[in-house]
C-alpha cells in the first residue's frame, strides 16, 4: 500500500494509530534490547522506539543508523508522558534513506564555528525556530501594507546614486560604468507616489558597514513605505501601527518557536498591549542627563550605547523624533519652528524619526517627511559631498506637481533580532553577509 507521510506534528495532532513518517535522526540512542530514534522533521521532533525482541530484522538496520540520518519509518503513534513531546511511534517499518556521516556539529561550539557550518547549522531546532519567525514577520508586512491599501512596487538594485551617505556604498563594475547596490528603495519610491499614491516593499539592501556590531550587516531585508500626502505625525503612526500589527502575529503563530529560542514573550507583549510612545531627540538627551546621568551634547547623533540607556526606561519600542537636520541625510526635511520652539531649540531640526527598540535592541526603523524645497535638497547635497547634476531626475519630482510625502524603512532582520531576543542579528537572517563573512 503506498504510504500516506504526514508531518510529525500532524502524526501528533492525530495522536493515535498508523502513521507514515520521514525525516532526519535529532537523537539516538541504543541499547542490547532497543533503538531510540528522535526522528525530527520541520514541525516537531518525536521518539520513535525499536525493540529487538519483537523485531530483530529492524533492529539489526536502525543501529547502523547515526545523527541527522535521513529515514522514513512506519508505526502506531500513542501518548508517553515520558518522551519528549509527549508521544512515541512504535516502529514496526523503516526505511533507510541516507546514512550521515559523522555530523561535524556537536554541542558548546563556538559561534565562528557555527557560523563556518552555516549550511549545516540552519537545520538546528533554534535556527528552524528564527526562520519560522522571520516567515511571520515577512508575511505580516505585506499583510499589513495590502490591507491598508498600499501597492507594492519595485526599485532597482543597480543604483547610479547614494541615499544614505556615500561611505558606505559598495560600486558595482557596471559594463563599463559603476553602479552601486541598492542602500534603500526610497529614492525611486519618491518617483512612484505620484503614480501609485501610497506603495511599499521588502528587498534585500546593500552597506558596506566597515563596524563589526552585533546590529550591522553588509546585505539585509530593508521593508520601506512611501505616502503622498502624509506629513511626519501620519507616517509615524503608521509605523507604529506595522510593528504592534507584527509582535501580534507572531504572538498568535510562534508561541513554540519563541518557546525554542527561550524568548520570555512577557516581555513582547507591552508591545500590543499599550501605547508606543513618542519622544523628541532633546527629550531624549533631558531624560539621558535627568535619569542616566548622561551629559550629551545636543546636536550628536545618538549613538549606541545613549540608545541603549534611554530604552532601559522603556518596555516597548519608542519613536524619537525631531534630531538635528545638520547630521541628519540630505532628503529630511528642516521642520518649521514656532517662536516657542526657536528659543529652546539649540538649532534646526528636520521632520524625521527613528524607532528605537527595548532590551538594547537599538534602531529598528528610520523615516522622515521628504524635503520638497530644492534649494535645500541641493545644499545639502553639496554638504554630503554629492553632485546635485547627478540627481536632477530626483530633483525633478519637486518641479511637476510636488506634494507633501513621507517614508519609512524597518529593518526586517533588527525587527527579527527584537522578537526572537536573539545575541547577534547575523542569527537573524540565513546566510549573513559582514565585512568578515561571505562564506557559506
Ligand atoms: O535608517 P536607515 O538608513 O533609513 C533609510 O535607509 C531610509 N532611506 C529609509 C526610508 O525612509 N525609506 O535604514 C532603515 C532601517 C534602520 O532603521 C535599520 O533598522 C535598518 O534599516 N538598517 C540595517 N539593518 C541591518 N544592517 C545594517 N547595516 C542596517 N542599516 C540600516
Ligand atoms: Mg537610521
Amino acid at each position: 500500500m503506498a504510504k500516506d507521510y504526514i508531518s510529525v506534528q500532524e502524526a501528533i495532532d492525530k495522536g493515535q494509530g498508523q502513521v507514515d513518517l520521514r525525516g532526519w535522526v535529532y537523537r539516538i540512542r541504543n541499547s542490547n534490547k532497543f533503538v531510540f530514534i528522535v526522528l525530527r522533521d520541520e514541525s516537531e521532533i518525536i521518539q520513535c522506539i525499536i525493540k529487538k525482541e519483537e523485531n530483530p530484522k529492524l533492529y539489526e538496520e536502525a543501529i547502523k543508523l547515526t545523527m541527522e540520518s535521513s529515514l522514513k519509518l512506519s508505526g502506531v503513534i500513542k501518548k508517553d508522558e515520558r518522551a519528549p513531546t509527549g508521544f512515541e511511534v512504535s516502529v514496526n517499518d523503516l526505511e533507510i534513506v541516507q546514512i550521515s556521516e559523522p555530523f561535524p556539529i556537536t554541542k558548546d561550539q563556538s559561534t565562528e564555528y557555527l557560523l563556518d557550518q552555516r549550511h549545516l547549522w540552519i537545520r538546528s531546532r533554534k535556527m528552524t525556530a528564527m526562520l519560522k519567525i522571520r516567515h511571520t514577520v515577512i508575511g505580516a508586512i505585506h499583510e499589513f501594507f495590502r490591507k491598508r491599501g498600499f501597492y507594492e512596487f519595485e526599485a532597482p538594485i543597480f543604483q547610479p546614486n547614494a541615499c544614505e551617505g556615500g561611505s558606505t556604498l559598495f560600486d558595482v563594475k557596471y559594463f563599463n560604468d559603476v553602479v552601486y547596490l541598492a542602500q534603500s528603495w526610497q529614492l525611486y519610491a519618491e518617483a512612484a507616489v505620484f503614480s501609485l499614491g501610497k506603495i511599499y516593499n521588502m528587498s534585500p539592501t546593500f552597506r558596506s558597514e566597515k563596524s563589526k556590531t552585533s546590529r550591522h550587516l553588509a546585505e539585509f531585508w530593508m521593508a520601506e513605505m512611501e505616502a503622498a500626502w502624509m506629513g511626519l505625525d501620519e507616517v509615524t503612526q503608521v509605523a507604529k501601527d506595522e510593528i504592534k500589527f507584527i509582535v501580534k502575529r507572531v504572538l498568535e503563530d510562534n508561541k513554540k518557536d519563541l518557546e525554542i529560542l527561550g524568548r520570555d514573550i512577557e516581555k513582547l507583549k507591552p508591545t500590543v498591549e499599550k501605547d508606543i510612545p513618542t519622544v523628541s531627540y532633546t527629550e531624549v538627551l533631558k531624560l539621558l542627563k535627568e535619569k542616566k546621568g548622561m551629559d550629551i551634547e545636543w546636536g550628536k547623533d545618538l549613538r549606541t550605547i545613549e540608545e541603549e540607556k534611554v530604552m532601559e526606561l522603556f518596555d516597548t519600542p519608542i519613536v524619537v523624533v525631531d534630531y538635528p537636520k545638520e547630521i541628519m541625510a540630505f532628503y529630511k526635511e528642516r521642520k518649521k519652528l514656532n517662536s516657542k520652539e526657536e528659543k529652546e531649540l539649540p538649532g534646526p531640526v528636520a521632520l524625521c524619526f527613528d524607532m528605537l527598540a527595548p532590551e538594547a535592541m537599538g534602531e529598528i526603523i528610520g523615516g522622515s517627511q521628504r524635503d520638497t524645497d530644492i534649494k535645500e535638497l541641493e545644499k545639502y547635497l553639496k554638504k554630503e559631498g554629492e553632485d546635485p547634476k547627478m540627481y536632477d531626475w530626483y530633483l525633478d519630482l519637486r518641479k511637476y506637481g510636488s506634494v507633501p510625502h513621507s517614508g519609512y524603512g524597518v529593518g526586517v532582520e533588527r525587527v527579527v533580532r527584537w522578537i526572537c531576543g536573539l545575541e547577534n542579528i547575523k542569527d537573524a537572517i540565513p546566510f549573513p553577509r559582514t565585512m568578515m563573512r561571505k562564506r557559506p
